[in-house]
């Protein structure tokens, strides 16, 4: 019975959090999974998920913040060390997290969680720290430092070392490896309908209990309106056409996929 009671639980929560639209519900519906995943693991699950992607998302906006003094052509040395991303990525993650990674140990969260963010912010630094010579290069106004390649090079690194993967994705993506799949498309549309709740977050444990999946919204801020914004199809910096994007508005999401732990 309360195996039962659980399942249903379970199953409330994944409706809840996806809206009922997804292949796992239907799955779990027909079949309830056996033995199934705990309800107290999936919101564990969910809570890392989402807190990897605000860090991930964190970096990102810190990259974005320093855009103009990265792409300044006059300077060389810019002073964005890996120690000063750091300490602004953790201000930024404390201001949308109300996490303090400075003091991540006494933190009350699972120890996998604590684990998986110390080493996010390591990979982080280093993406940084590899990149100092680009970084530093006078007479240069576009080094190729923006957002979306700090991340994806944060995501490599990432999945190398822990098997949790990361990955920026968007309806109409730039780079074809961030191309959404199935399960990423169906949340992007609900993100792109402006009915959507502001950072409402769209997860399903996926077929075969194996991994639970989230996706985490982004929304257009005015530094990221130099590239993706107006007017649509002219060309930004980097030679992109941009899409026209105003501020505020849904800008893809980042899509998060951790291996349960049996
Ligand atoms: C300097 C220009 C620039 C800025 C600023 C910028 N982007 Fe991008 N963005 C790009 C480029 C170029 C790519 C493709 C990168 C690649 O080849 O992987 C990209 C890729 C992305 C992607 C992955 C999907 C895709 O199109 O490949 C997302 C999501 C995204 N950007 C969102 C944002 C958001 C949100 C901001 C603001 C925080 C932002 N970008 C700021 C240029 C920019």
């Amino acid at each position: 019975m309360a195996g039962c009671l659980r399942w249903v639980v379970a199953s409330w929560l994944v409706i809840a959090v996806t809206g009922g639209a997804y292949g796992e519900l239907a799955r779990a519906k027909d079949h309830p999974p056996e033995p199934g995943v705990p309800l107290q693991t999936i919101l564990e699950l969910e809570t890392t998920a989402r807190l990897l992607a605000v860090l991930l998302n964190s970096g990102r906006a810190v990259v974005n913040d320093n855009q103009e003094l990265l792409d300044d052509p006059t300077r060389g040395n810019k002073g964005f060390t890996a120690e000063a991303f750091e300490h602004q990525l953790m201000d930024m993650f404390r201001a949308h997290a109300s996490i303090d990674l400075r003091e991540l140990p006494a933190a009350r969260l699972p120890q996998r969680t604590k684990d998986l963010l110390r080493v996010l912010v390591e990979v982080s630094k280093q993406v940084v720290a590899e990149s100092q010579d680009a970084i530093n290069r006078q007479g240069v106004e576009f080094k190729g430092f923006i957002p979306a390649v700090f991340g994806s090079r944060v995501a490599g690194r990432f999945a190398e070392r822990t098997g949790v993967r990361l990955k920026q994705t968007s309806l109409q993506p730039r780079n074809p490896a961030n191309a959404p799949d199935t399960f990423e498309r169906a949340a992007l549309e609900q993100f792109a309908d402006p009915s959507h709740p502001r950072e409402r977050v769209i997860s399903e444990v996926a077929a075969g209990d194996k991994a639970l999946r989230l996706l985490f919204p982004l929304y257009a801020t005015r530094g990221c309106l130099a590239c993706h914004g107006e007017p649509k199809g002219a060309k930004d910096k980097t030679g992109y056409p941009k899409e026209g994007l105003r501020l505020g508005q849904n800008a893809g999401a980042i899509s998060v996929t951790l291996p349960i732990r049996r």
